[in-house]
This record gives C-alpha cells, structure tokens and sequence, in this order.
C-alpha cells in the first residue's frame, strides 16, 4: 500500500472546502426579496424544531459549539453534501428528462485525463478490489447515439476513498474523462468502489454517531455526462444487491440508477436531453 496514513475527517473535509471554493461558481446576484423568502422559511423550519421539542438552553450551546466545529473543520462541503444536496436535486429534476440525476458530493474534480471510447480508468499498480467492467451508450431522447460525449466519471478506491481528498492516493486515480465512439458506445474498465464511509472522527460524524444512525453510502460510480447541444447530467449508479444500497445516509439512492452485475460487468445507457 501506498497510504501514508490512514485518512481523517480533517483530510478530506479540508480539501473538500479547498476543491468547493475553487470551482464553485461566484457573484450570484439574488434579490432582497428571494434571500428574504428562502432565509425566513429556513429560520421558521429552525423555529418550529426548538419549540417542538422544547429545545434547552444546553442544547442550543450544545448545537452551537458543533456548528462552530463543523466550520472550523472545514466539514460544511461533507455535511451539506450527505443532508441536504439531495434536495435541491429533487428540485432540479423536476425540469429534466432523460437518465435520472443524483448529487455530485464533495468529491467531483475538473481536468482529469481524456480517455478514449474503450479504456481503463488510471490505477495504482497494486489497485486493490474486483475488476469492474462498465459498458453502455449514450443517446438523446430520440435514441440516437451521441458520438464524441464525455463521461466525466470517478470513484472511490476498494476501501472507500477517494483519490484528491484522502492521503496517499495518487493524483487522478479512478477518475477520468471517456469520449463515445461513433456509436455513442463507452467500455470503461475499472475496479469495484467499496461503499463510502463518512469520515466517523469529525463533527459530521459525531453528529451521525450521537444521532445513532449509520454514515455508509453504498458503493457508487459519480459520473457528469455532457454532449454537445445537451443538457449535462450529474448522477451516479449504485450495485443491486450491495450494502446500502437502501439505507444510503445522503438518500441519493433512485431505483432507476442501481445496476444489476452480471459477473463483474455492469452497463447503462445514458439519455440526455437539448440545452
Ligand atoms: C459525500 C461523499 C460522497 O462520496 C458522496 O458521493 C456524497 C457525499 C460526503 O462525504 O459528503
Ligand atoms: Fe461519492
């Protein structure tokens, strides 16, 4: 193994704030009356929980304090990501046809290596984990092939880390950029992603911990595929069968992304629709 340390909430979590400030688009103007609408119907969410359920002084500082940890350790890209993104994508699909969106995460880099139509995804030459075959086209609604697409596609290594965030993986590990041939075909040759774990020694995990409840996500590909003249689709596909599966903790989980393995091959075909 190639790690020089076990990877803590502190790893990631700091370089998933890092990766969000430098690729996150800026300057968004929003008007008084929309920031107004949205902020108030937050603060009454929060409102309504304490008065609910009697919240405490202790409680209120207890919540604070963690607050003030979750920022301090840069975990806001991590939490944000596994609680609430889910929803905002709900609210995206409700405009968009064709193959099924999921969240992007925290752990989506640009610039990764081109490869082509039939390749395999850049490895470590002790990669661990099952050899993973992931094969399919990409078409309009029409069905017709999208040759030159790109599937923008990473994922976590066979022990659930990701290479960017975790130390000791190289640079570009399991992710890249694959373009479809004429056909709009893809044959991507990989490794089976371990489910995902939160990091359990932040405040996120704290959080999860003293909530009682599970911080897995099951085994994912992420994949942004975008063509020319289309509308781009974030999502990711999940293993029928694996753990998970249907208790994911960010709920990302739509029945129409979970993939069936057929021995270590799995396929999808992709639809997107015009921009
Ligand atoms: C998180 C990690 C992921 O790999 C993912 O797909 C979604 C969320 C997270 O740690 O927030
Ligand atoms: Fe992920």
């Amino acid at each position: 193994m190639t790690a020089v340390h076990s990877p803590t909430a502190a790893d990631s979590g700091a370089s998933a704030s890092a990766n969000f400030r430098s690729t996150a688009r800026e300057g968004l103007a929003v008007s008084p009356e929309r920031v107004s609408t949205v902020v108030t119907a937050v603060l009454h969410a929060v409102h309504s929980a304490i008065r609910e359920h009697d919240v405490t002084y202790l409680e209120f500082q207890a919540a604070k304090r963690w607050l003030m940890d979750l920022g301090e350790g840069g975990e806001w890209p991590l939490f944000l990501d596994v609680f609430v993104e889910h929803v905002v994508e709900e609210v995206a699909a409700r405009t968009q046809d064709g193959t099924k969106g999921s969240i992007l995460g925290p752990y989506y880099l640009p610039d990764q290596v081109s490869l082509p139509s039939v390749c395999t995804l850049p490895r470590r030459p002790d990669e661990q984990g099952d050899p993973l075959t992931f094969s399919g086209r990409v078409t309009d609604l029409a069905g017709r092939p999208l040759a030159g697409a790109e599937l923008d596609i990473w994922h976590a290594d066979a022990e659930g880390y990701y290479s960017g965030f975790a130390p000791g993986i190289p640079a570009g590990n399991l992710r890249g950029v694959v373009t479809t041939d004429a056909g709009g075909r893809f044959e991507i040759t990989t490794v089976q992603p371990a489910p995902y774990q939160i990091p359990t020694d932040g405040p996120t995990g704290r959080l999860i911990d003293a909530a009682g409840w599970h911080p897995w996500r099951p085994a994912h590909l992420h994949l942004v595929v975008r063509a020319p003249g289309h509308r781009p689709i974030t999502t990711q596909l999940y293993f029928a069968g694996g753990e998970y599966v249907d208790s994911d903790v960010a709920e990302a989980v739509k029945p129409e992304l979970v993939l069936t393995p057929s021995g270590q091959r799995v396929s999808y075909d992709f639809v997107l629709e015009p921009a």
